[in-house]
């Protein structure tokens, strides 16, 4: 019986370095992979030259991870990574594409969607700003490109959103001929693959082609959750009209029931929050009161038209470390400037939270409330929320 048990140790034992040892070799190999090809392709030019194997597209890179790796060998400059951003422009452009959600996702590129991108002329950089994601970090980063300061932590707080100061123009402050102007100075080379599919070569959309154009998103509700916190109630910037102008407004049209006298005192329920974001006519109007502080809640393609200015990289908030870390590379910019560290946990995307601010408000609300945001969700690749639907 014991000598069961020792044989049976040993096998364990010899399993376990055998274990260790694979995984060893392995990691090696990619490591030699990496230093042999990742390291050299970091210009954006080198990067677009690469044609993409579309037989993998649309299959997730982890899930198919021979694969990959055969293709991989034979497309040296694609890292994992570039994989994963080129089937989220793939997906955006086909949701484009489709009839029925054009509504929500043709948006006219108005002076409200110009406003919301920034631009580094020095290198070549248009940003759109999406609330909640980290932007703030962003914008220090672009400040810093500008020339303005030296480093990223060198910029007081409060002038990041001082668009008067922080010397970061939008896109807006130019004239149209200027926007024509990076619209069209690059002559483009249809012969070269590029990330986006160049024919036909449309010129009727925003193209701004000699600019590197991107933009973060983050899971639609877990984003309008973070926005109702932030600014109804905890307020941490201390900006008063969220609670004292735009609150008393939709409660009022919105809260199933209410006594005058709790009105002011009780504040906004995400409940009457979630009313009114669902409610696509009765909204127009308060939006147009309500002015630019619509941007916390308004969809990201009311922000950035996705369909109608071909950004080369959408990040997503959950995966910001490694966007984060491939715009800059794209963007040729990752000596220059380093993005502030994430805090661990902070954006990972959290179910419970979402259930528990869900909780209170009734299913057809929420269901309304999605196809308000379908857009959203399909343009990015998040997942219907199904637990809070059925
Ligand atoms: C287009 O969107 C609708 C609504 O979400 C969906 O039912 C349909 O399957 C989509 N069509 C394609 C071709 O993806
Ligand atoms: C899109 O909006 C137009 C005008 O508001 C409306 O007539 C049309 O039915 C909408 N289409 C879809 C697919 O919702
Ligand atoms: C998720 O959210 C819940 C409720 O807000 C919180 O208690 C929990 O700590 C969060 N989990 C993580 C991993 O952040």
């Amino acid at each position: 019986m014991r000598h069961h048990w020792l044989f049976l140790g040993a096998c364990g034992w010899v399993l376990l370095i055998l274990v260790f040892v694979t995984k060893f070799i392995s990691r090696k190999a990619v490591d030699e992979y990496e230093e042999r090809f990742g390291g050299q392709s970091s210009t954006t030019s080198e990067l677009r030259a690469v044609k993409l194997p579309l037989s993998t597209v649309g299959k997730t890179v982890s899930q198919q991870p021979d694969q990959w790796r055969a293709q991989s060998s034979a497309t040296p400059a694609m890292t994992e990574w570039d994989f994963v951003v080129e089937k989220r422009l793939q997906l955006l452009s086909a949701v484009c594409k489709n009839n029925s959600l054009m509504n929500l996702t043709h948006i006219p590129i108005s002076k409200f969607v110009l406003d919301r991108i920034f631009v580094c002329d020095k290198h070549n950089i248009l940003f759109c700003q999406t609330p909640k994601v980290g932007n703030t970090q962003w914008k220090k980063v672009l400040i810093t490109l500008n020339g303005a300061f030296s480093g990223v932590e060198e910029i007081p707080e409060n002038l990041v959103h001082d668009h008067e100061k922080n010397g970061l123009p939008r896109l807006s402050s130019m004239t149209p001929q200027e926007i024509t102007h990076r619209n069209t100075t690059y002559t483009y080379n249809c012969e070269i693959p590029r990330w986006r599919e160049c024919s036909p070569c449309r010129t009727t959309q925003l193209w701004l082609k000699t600019y590197f154009k991107f933009f973060i998103v983050r899971d639609p509700f877990e984003r309008l959750i973070s926005a109702f916190s932030d600014k109804f109630i905890k307020n941490p910037r201390f900006e008063p009209w969220y609670r004292h102008n735009i609150a008393p407004v939709i409660i009022r049209k919105y809260r199933r029931s209410h006594r005058d006298s709790d009105l002011a005192a009780a504040g906004l329920h995400f409940e009457d929050f979630v009313r009114y974001l669902g409610d696509v006519e009765g909204r127009r109007r308060l939006d147009r009161q309500f002015g630019e502080h619509i941007i916390h809640w308004t969809t990201y393609a009311e922000l950035c038209a996705p369909c109608d200015i071909r950004y080369d990289v959408i990040g997503h908030h959950e995966t910001l470390e490694r966007d984060a870390a491939h715009i800059l590379k794209r963007a040729a910019i990752e000596r220059l400037v380093s993005y502030p560290s994430i805090p661990p946990g902070i954006t990972r995307y959290n179910k419970t939270k979402i259930e528990r601010y869900f909780s209170g408000v009734s299913k057809r609300d929420i269901r309304r409330l999605y196809v308000r945001y379908q857009g959203d969700f399909r343009l990015f690749g998040y997942p219907t929320p199904d637990f809070l639907l059925n």
